[in-house]
């Protein structure tokens, strides 16, 4: 089990912008985009390193490249795409995979109304993205699904996590490292993180 705060002046700086109710729509979507470059060089720093041998204009040599496949971002509709489009200027090769989800507001169960993946998850790094866990139901039930159809190697990337959903996450899947920008103080009696920053899809795309 693993769980990385990423405590990067940057990050929680554009966090805290975040958070500010006052911040606009376009204003929270262009900072979830900003933090998405910082969060994923931190969830890719150790990816494997090939060499290949190129030509300089100067002289041959054997330079480094990503080794395997392609990785994988498997985005939680809606909000992981806010994630997803930082991290697709920092990877634009990488393949995608959506997996639809809400949340029913009393249950906090986690519905699944979409899904679409590369077939050949198991061949690769998939790198799941959703800014909120939360009661982690949704983070669980996208893994559970990815993993049904294959997949082995899988980190899950968010912005916030509640305590509660941590525990509950890194027990269900304990083989999934867990990147955070924050963790905060608990859940409130209607499953939202507090202090938060509210419901991220909702402020996302001004839908409230
Ligand atoms: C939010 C968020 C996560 C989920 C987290 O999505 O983007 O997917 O809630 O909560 P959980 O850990 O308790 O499952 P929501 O269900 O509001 O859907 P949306 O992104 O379509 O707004
Ligand atoms: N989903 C959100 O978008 N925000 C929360 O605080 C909890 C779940």
């Amino acid at each position: 089990m693993s769980v990385t705060v990423v405590n990067h002046p940057l990050v929680q700086h554009k966090l805290t912008i975040m958070r500010n109710k006052e911040t606009s729509t376009a204003g929270f979507r262009r900072l979830l985009r900003e933090i998405s470059l910082l969060l994923g060089y931190e969830v890719t720093r150790d990816l494997e390193l090939t060499t290949t041998r190129i030509e300089t204009p100067l002289q041959p040599m054997d330079a480094p490249t990503l080794e395997g496949k392609k990785l994988v971002f498997a985005s939680v509709l809606r909000a992981g795409n806010g994630l997803l489009e930082g991290l697709l200027d920092l990877v634009p090769a990488a393949r995608v995979a959506h997996v639809g989800l809400y949340r029913d507001h009393d249950t906090l169960e986690a519905v699944e109304y979409f899904f679409k993946a590369p077939s050949d998850l198991g061949d690769r790094l998939v790198i799941v993205v959703d800014p909120m866990l939360a009661t982690a139901n949704s983070a669980i039930a996208a893994i559970d699904k990815l993993k049904s159809r294959g997949a082995t190697n899988l980190r899950f990337l968010c912005l916030l996590a509640a305590p509660e959903g941590i525990a509950r996450f890194t027990k269900a899947h304990p083989d999934v490292p867990v990147f955070t920008a924050a963790i905060d103080e608990k859940l409130n009696e209607k499953g939202y993180i507090v202090p938060g920053l509210g419901d991220a899809g909702d402020r996302m795309y001004g839908t409230k």
